[in-house]
């Protein structure tokens, strides 16, 4: 299994010990940590690249997204801050118009990071703003360090987010919370990210792997086909109304009932062992 090589996109495959089958977990860092991993075409593009071999590896069952450390500053020089993404590349949209923005931004990376059919989460210490915000908004489960900070600045430049951020903060925040952030562009700190439901957890910088990777290596024991579904009906929630959404979820618990998995994992629990699962 090769991931693709990219400098401004790493990405690792960390074992799952609990399988013992070849389950990885995908760690994806952004690395632009001198621009404070912004995301340029180059990231956008190696980010398509990447969630297409997400996809067609099997044993790939979960992705964890963050962005690089800051490197060691040259003499004299102040460190860079710590960033998750601190947004698109701001020197990408001097001079550029709509007819160009439309074209890159329609069927974006982070459109196709959002449609991933595996469990995703965004692992963010230090910034997390504009497209940066979005790239964590896209991810099924947030985590953040204490000293992460949150914001839609785009309103400073004269913008709007454009990575699909006002749709999903509304859906995460609800529309006062969502439209506070757009409209003044202020930080948020980690804390009051997870009071208004931007974060799942926040933890201390120094335990941050630990605990996304104990979350990635958790739910990669679980049958990747039941997952998929899980996400598939999560999300229509979104989408449709109540009525509908709970007739969307009906369907997909009855289909279930026809998996191997499904057979295996009752069975399993009946025999107080750990189901083997077929993930088909
Ligand atoms: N696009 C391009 N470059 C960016 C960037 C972005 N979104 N965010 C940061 N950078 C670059 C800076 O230009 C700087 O590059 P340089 O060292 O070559 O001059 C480097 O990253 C470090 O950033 P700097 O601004 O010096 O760090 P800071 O600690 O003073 O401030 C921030 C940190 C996050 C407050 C500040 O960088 C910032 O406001 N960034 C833009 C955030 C934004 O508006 N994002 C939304 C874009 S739509």
């Amino acid at each position: 299994m090769t991931p693709p090589e990219h400098d401004v996109l790493r990405i690792e495959t960390i074992p799952v010990e609990a399988c013992n089958d070849g389950t990885v977990v995908a760690m994806v860092t952004i690395n632009r940590p001198n621009k404070l991993n912004a995301l340029n075409a180059d990231v956008t593009s190696a980010m398509k690249e990447m969630v297409a071999w997400v996809e067609s590896e099997d044993l790939v069952r979960c992705v964890i997204i963050t962005g690089a450390q800051p490197l060691e500053p040259d003499e004299g020089k102040r460190a860079k801050p710590n960033a998750f993404v601190a947004g698109a590349d701001i020197t990408e949209f001097l001079g550029a118009e709509s007819e160009e923005i439309a074209t890159k931004f329609t069927n974006n990376a982070i459109e196709a990071l959002w449609n991933v059919t595996k469990p995703t989460i965004a692992m963010v210490d230090g910034f997390a703003l504009g497209g940066g915000l979005e790239v964590a908004c896209s991810c099924d489960i947030r985590i953040a360090s204490s000293r992460s900070k949150f914001g839609t600045p785009e309103i400073n430049l004269g913008l709007i987010p454009g990575y699909g951020g006002t749709q999903r903060l509304v859906s995460l925040l609800g529309y006062g919370k969502a439209l506070e952030m757009v409209y003044t562009g202020e930080m948020i700190n980690a804390e009051e990210a997870f009071r208004i439901g931007l974060v799942n957890h926040v933890v201390e910088s120094n335990e941050l792997e630990q605990k996304a990777l104990y979350m990635a290596c958790l739910i990669a024991t679980k049958s990747s086909s039941t997952l998929r579904v899980a996400k598939e009906t999560l999300r229509s929630a979104l989408d449709e109304g109540l009525t509908e959404g709970v007739a969307t979820e009906a369907r997909a618990f009855a289909g279930l009932f026809d998996t191997e998995d499904k057979e295996i994992g009752v069975q399993a629990f009946l025999n107080r062992e750990n189901a083997q699962w077929k993930h088909k």
